[in-house]
């Protein structure tokens, strides 16, 4: 049977240095037929070399706009915006699929290219269930950012520019530094506790000292009273890590955090989940997303009172860009290897199905 062409182009978001291959999955691949192209990048956590080394061939940088059309190309965040026609597959999050700000014009392109887009975000399982996601490590990362915020807060200061680290243990270390050794004393509640950004969260605080008691694992059981909640208010950290599908209570309100006044103990809220313009978002105390620059934004809290920072940044796994790309793209891989026979394997023909329906739609809304 022909080898399978597949090109990893180069990400050019700032601050992105994760890859949708690694050279462990690019070998894996390579061992099952695949012949594997990666775009020379120096902003990627994985060197050119790494990818060398397992026997990827190196292109260019940037340059699968001039890919021979055969060859379908995987990255991970959308395309520079541009009105240029796609004529090759793409694999890939477009987040056009949910009629977000200019989606029709990226549909517009594989229309006017004949290309096809699989959008990562619905590659799903039997079950419905993502194949892969990077939840685990925006929860870890969220968590890490809500203990640095906490650290600047108790120092007087406002937490500056995140930037992402070489790996999980240097984040761990650089936390319990800014701690004073060890998070020991801290006290956090993760809501969503048993989804993969809380597991993250949940781990973050183990690794950086928390005790068990310490670190209060909710999930819909222990929410299904109805906020808003008390507890919230009475742990240093609280970190929002569920998967929003209905309208319910609120969590936490400025109301109660004004009557709170003094008594207050909590100083940051890491709202992973970033239903930020959701109108049932559970966490109304803030209304942006927040920045790698400016990783915080102060909530309003009443006159007198002690202050309370929200994080609220909706890309944290880039702050773990090697862990966060080995474990994504190894969930990815079993959908991968079944990539050549995309017309008849479900994860594959049912995403292409999505696509179609959504073309459509764009064509009709563009007038094409
Ligand atoms: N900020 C970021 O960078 C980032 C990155 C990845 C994912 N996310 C977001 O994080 C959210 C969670 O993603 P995930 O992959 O962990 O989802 P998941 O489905 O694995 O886990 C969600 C958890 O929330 C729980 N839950 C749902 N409603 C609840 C409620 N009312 N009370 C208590 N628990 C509740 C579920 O039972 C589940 O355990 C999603 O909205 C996702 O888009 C954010």
């Amino acid at each position: 049977m022909a080898r399978q062409p597949l090109w990893l182009r180069c990400e050019t978001k700032e601050f992105e240095r994760r890859a949708a291959l690694t050279p462990t999955t690019a070998k894996k691949l390579i061992d099952a037929g695949f012949d594997i192209l990666v775009e020379r990048d120096e902003q990627r956590i994985f060197d050119d070399t790494e990818y060398e080394a397992v026997g990827c061939t190196l292109v260019a940088n940037n340059s699968w706009p001039v890919a021979p059309v055969n060859i379908p190309i995987i990255g991970l965040k959308e395309l520079t915006v541009s009105d240029a026609p796609l004529p090759n597959t793409h694999i890939q999050f477009a987040h056009c699929y949910k009629y977000q700000a200019g989606w029709s014009t990226v549909l517009g392109r594989f229309n006017r290219g004949g290309g096809k887009l699989y959008d990562l975000e619905f590659l799903a399982d039997a079950n419905g269930r993502r194949v892969a996601a990077f939840g685990y490590h925006a929860g870890f990362a969220g968590a890490a950012a809500g203990a640095l915020a906490h650290a600047a807060q108790k120092n007087g200061q406002t937490l500056g520019l995140l930037e992402p680290f070489q790996n999980e243990d240097a984040m761990v270390n650089a936390v319990k530094e800014k701690l004073g050794g060890s998070g020991k004393g801290l006290r956090a509640l993760v809501i969503g506790a048993l989804g993969r950004c809380g597991r993250g969260a949940v781990d973050l605080f183990r690794k950086i000292g928390l005790e068990g008691d310490d670190i209060l694992k909710w999930d819909l059981a222990e929410t299904a009273k109805g906020g808003p909640f008390q507890e919230i208010l009475d742990v240093d950290i609280f970190v929002n890590c569920i998967y929003l599908s209905s309208p319910i209570p609120h969590f936490l309100t400025h109301e109660q955090i004004r009557n709170a006044g003094k008594s207050r103990r909590l100083s940051v809220v890491v709202d992973v989940s970033c239903d930020t313009t959701n109108p049932h978002n559970p966490i109304p105390i803030y209304n942006i997303n927040t920045t790698f620059a400016e990783p915080t934004v102060p909530a309003e809290v009443g006159p007198g009172n002690p202050p309370l920072s929200v994080i609220s940044i909706d890309h944290l796994p880039t702050l773990l860009p090697r862990e966060a790309s080995e474990q994504f793209s190894l969930d990815l891989l079993p959908s991968l290897l079944e990539f050549p026979n995309r017309n008849t394997a479900p994860v594959w023909a049912n995403a292409e199905k999505l696509f179609r329906e959504r073309l459509a739609e764009a064509i009709e809304e563009e007038n094409l």
